[in-house]
């Protein structure tokens, strides 16, 4: 089941292994490649899907609507109803966070357990908006290449891998325009969620990069504080994108999660 027809669109969906579902939700500009090391390393456990969120990866173009974090929840949630899954483990980073907190707040009763990565609960405030719309601008006057070397070195950590470069910059330069523009209003947009995290009484994993300037370890360590039983990890050698820079540790520390 490469492809989905869901909810007026078809996205692409990535799956290996066997077991209770595991989705895995991508950042922003981001798609589903970010999580072929944690496919691969938790196949044996668990039933992994990662999705290429509406107009991201391989899924349907779009032509630059406001992506919403609800819509996107209801696209996952869609996509559990397709594999007969009433519940799954929740896997978002950054972006995929705010999708998973949708997830959480719109469906409560689908979620088993809920990992967040480098993300977090509040909406954008005033700055961070005018940054979203600045952002748009920049993409139409300069292009994608140049938004890319933009974004590198405040999503990688100070001595980011090849690998690691290389995997990004072929995420984001092979976003289209009109994803970009999209996400950035939804993004935008999205209210806070601050509230969910004490409705959460699944199991919760917080994951955070140690040089995360996006989402900093702060934030996590207060996210991980409001959550019932939350287990905080802390990645080494990472930034924002600890599950591309190192791979290891987050598989491991998710390994750890999702057979506890
Ligand atoms: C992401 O990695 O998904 C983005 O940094 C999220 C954001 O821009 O808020």
């Amino acid at each position: 089941m490469p492809y989905a027809e869901i909810n007026n669109t078809r996205l692409h969906i990535r799956q290996r292994g066997q077991g209770p579902v595991a989705v895995f939700v991508h950042g922003y500009p981001l798609d589903s490649t970010m999580w072929i090391d944690q496919l691969n390393g938790l196949a044996d456990i668990r039933r992994c899907i990662a999705v290429d969120l509406r107009g991201f990866g391989r899924s349907m173009p779009v032509t630059g609507e406001p992506l919403t974090m609800e819509q996107h929840a209801s696209d996952l949630a869609a996509v559990l109803d397709l594999v007969s899954e009433e519940q799954a483990d929740i896997v978002g980073l950054s972006m995929g966070g705010y999708v998973a907190l949708a997830f959480a707040e719109l469906y409560p009763k689908r979620l088993r357990s809920l990992a967040l990565i480098d993300t977090r609960a509040g909406a954008d405030n005033e700055e961070g908006k005018a940054g979203r719309n600045a952002a748009v601008e920049r993409l139409l006057a300069d292009g994608r290449s140049a938004m890319a070397g933009g974004m590198e070195a405040g999503l990688l950590g100070p001595e980011p891998s090849p690998a690691a470069r290389a995997r990004l910059r072929t995420m984001i330069e092979g976003c289209a325009y009109e994803t970009i523009i999209g996400a950035l209003a939804g993004m935008r947009d999205r209210p806070d969620r601050t509230s969910v995290l004490d409705t959460i009484t699944v199991p919760c994993a917080v994951m955070v990069g140690e040089f995360d300037a996006v989402t900093p370890p702060v934030e996590a360590e207060q996210m991980a504080d409001v959550i019932a039983d939350a287990v905080l990890t802390i990645v080494p050698r990472s930034g924002h994108l600890a599950p591309i820079e190192n791979p290891p540790a987050v598989t491991a520390a998710l390994r750890s999660f999702l057979s506890s």
